[in-house]
């Protein structure tokens, strides 16, 4: 993981980030890029996304949210932050990109002094449920359309998830 790193979209990677894709059969389980970052370009004060990098290689693509209320006519219902999009390219998963670009979420969500990290996402087969569990994710007990709610308490002690 010498080179990996997060980089701005750019005129310049655009075309390749739109070009990025998961495999087949997960592309249920996350949009594409060219839509996250029209979401991106909607939203620009609640989205940071970000492509990421092996050397030259791009990998991946990663978008967190800040400050979001799930259920806007819930008054109880807090603004969040986290994991809005995550997308490994095919042929580049399982080598610890999705865990970088976690980690890289994360540290920015402490950066502007919050402490929680939420992520909401699809259950079956091929999906990216165990991959949260695994780096620390409890799932609230919530729902958020047909997806499942995780959070990450930056603030508890880590302890690594049983295998
Ligand atoms: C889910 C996804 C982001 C994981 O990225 P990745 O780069 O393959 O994951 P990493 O290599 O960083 O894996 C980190 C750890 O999670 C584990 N892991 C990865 N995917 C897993 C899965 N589906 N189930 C269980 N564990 C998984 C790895 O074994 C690794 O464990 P280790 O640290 O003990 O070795 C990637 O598979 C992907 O882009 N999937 C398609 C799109 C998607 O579902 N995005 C999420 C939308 S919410």
């Amino acid at each position: 993981m010498a080179d990996v790193r997060l980089e701005k979209v750019t005129p310049g990677n655009v075309d390749a980030a739109i070009a990025l894709r998961v495999r087949s059969d997960q592309e249920r389980f996350v949009s594409p890029v060219v839509n996250s970052l029209a979401e991106a370009y909607v939203r620009p004060e609640k989205a940071w996304p970000r492509l990421i990098f092996d050397g030259e290689d791009l990998v991946g693509f990663v978008m967190a949210f800040f400050d979001i209320r799930f259920d806007p006519d819930d008054p109880d219902d807090r603004p969040r932050s986290g994991l809005w999009r995550l997308n490994i390219a095919e042929g580049r998963q399982g080598r610890g990109y999705g865990r970088f670009a976690v980690e890289s979420v994360c540290e920015e969500i402490r950066r502007r002094g919050q402490s929680r990290v939420t992520v909401t996402w699809a259950e079956g087969e091929g999906g990216p449920e165990g991959f949260y569990l695994r780096l620390g994710f409890r799932r609230t007990g919530e729902t958020s359309g047909d997806q499942v709610v995780g959070e990450l308490d930056l603030k508890a002690k880590r302890r690594p998830a049983p295998s």
